[in-house]
């Protein structure tokens, strides 16, 4: 069917940029102008400030919930009715660009702007969502706001975290004045719908206009902490040394080894992110190494017997350098599939519209797998420039990339917010 509505392009691309200028900071690597928005910062605040105040200006209703989650909503001609919600999140990682998770927030804003200006009711309450430290980026756990609004994080535990400074999610939602009072467990919506920059390769290179998101791989993280003993590094002989530096280093070289031995298949994606030794110094062995591990897989048995053989070899290098290694699982999720009907409507939205699309399993996590939980949830991608680079201020997808990712979502929107049955 052809669509009858469109979103205004230019004025979603014009509310990204100006999102992208709070937190804003000038790259000294790239030159380029990136974002640091890191969950509950005050960069964040002034953020979810700004959208809030937009999101009223579209004549949403406001409401904030106890871990900082926002839905601005706006009326159903039949209000009883469980309500539609498009959303993402607003917080970045420190090094971001301007679309991961914005695109998502803004295109649901932008296309409540759209119906308004077309005075375009529809039969269900529509929804715009931002969720809290999406990132897991400062308090270390990924989709915490979403995971606490369906009941996967307790709000106690959520609020207890802290970050590497020793603040506390609590003190920081405090601090910038977004620990609201709604009860932070959602009701389920009758449907959730996520648009979002691809954050990969896949569909520039395949020149897809929209993906169509079958799920979200299985994800986890540890943190690790890494003990040995702090020397001299021109007195103390090597035999005598316990370098958590170089116990560090062992881990990182297994998990590439890992990947390349292909026993655990082609997909197996793994990082050490984090690798910082203290002191530090030049000259002094490090005695202590705070790191991070990222492994990620579409299959959720191949992602634990990833686990299971990294847990044995952190005994192994503890015994062999002397050193012990503790770690804690900070972040597990596992595969999460979307809803059938999604997919098949975010493929037909953009097959009426013309758009070139492809199915994709995304490599990213989302508060949409989190949604996936408790209602009908499903995830729209768009393409990204420079091989879709992300968490960096590279990042970019076109003013055109974004308006189709809009547009589907208009469509998918409209396909949810006027039926009846399963009210
Ligand atoms: C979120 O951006 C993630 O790490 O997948
Ligand atoms: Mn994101
Ligand atoms: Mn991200």
């Amino acid at each position: 069917m052809k669509p009858t509505l469109s979103i205004d392009g230019p004025r979603l691309y014009a509310s990204l940029q100006a999102l992208g200028e709070i937190g804003a900071y000038e790259d000294p690597y790239s030159g380029l102008r990136g974002v640091c928005r890191l969950a509950f910062s005050a960069a964040d605040g002034a953020g979810r400030r700004h959208v809030v105040a937009e999101m009223r200006a579209a004549g949403l209703e406001v409401t904030v919930d106890r871990i900082g989650n926002a839905f601005g909503r706006r009326r159903g001609t039949n209000d009883a009715l469980r309500p539609v919600m498009m959303g993402s999140h607003i917080d970045s990682v420190a090094t971001a660009g301007r679309f991961d998770g914005c695109l998502g927030v803004l295109a649901g804003l932008e296309v409540v702007r759209s119906l308004n200006d077309a005075k375009r009711e529809t039969l269900r309450p529509v929804v715009v969502a931002f969720f809290s430290e999406e990132e897991g980026a400062r308090f270390s756990t990924d989709m915490l706001g979403s995971a606490v609004a369906t009941g996967r994080i307790p709000l106690e535990r959520a609020y207890a975290l802290r970050d590497p400074a020793g603040r506390s999610v609590k003190e920081e939602l405090d601090a910038i004045g977004f620990r609201g009072d709604a009860d932070e467990r959602l009701t389920p919506p009758h449907a959730y719908l996520e648009c979002h920059v691809e954050q990969g390769p896949v569909l520039r290179a395949a020149n897809c206009d929209i993906g169509v998101v079958l799920g979200v791989q299985a994800i986890c993280w540890h943190e690790l902490l890494i003990i040995g003993k702090s020397a001299h590094a021109g007195t103390t002989p090597m035999s005598l040394r316990a370098d958590a530096g170089v116990a560090a280093a062992r881990i990182n070289v297994r998990l590439r080894e890992m990947v390349a031995s292909g026993r655990f298949g082609a997909e197996l994606r793994a990082t050490m992110g984090v690798i910082a030794p203290h002191p530090g110094l030049v000259n002094v062995v490090p005695g202590r190494v705070v790191a991070s591990v990222d492994i990620r897989n579409p299959d959720d048995g191949v992602l634990e017997r990833a686990e299971s053989e990294l847990l044995l070899f952190y005994e192994e290098v503890a015994r062999e350098e002397k050193v012990t290694i503790t770690h804690r699982q900070t972040a597990r999720t596992p595969f999460v599939p979307f809803a059938d009907t999604v997919r098949a409507r975010v493929d037909a939205a953009a097959e009426a519209r013309g758009l070139w699309r492809q199915a994709i399993v995304s490599g990213a996590g989302h508060d949409a797998q989190e949604m996936a939980r408790v209602c009908t949830a499903g995830m729209i991608f768009v393409p990204g420039e420079y091989d879709g680079i992300s968490h960096n201020p590279r990042e970019l997808s076109t003013p055109e990339q974004c308006a189709n990712g809009g547009n589907v979502l208009l469509d998918v929107l409209l396909s949810f917010a006027d039926e009846a049955e399963g009210a």
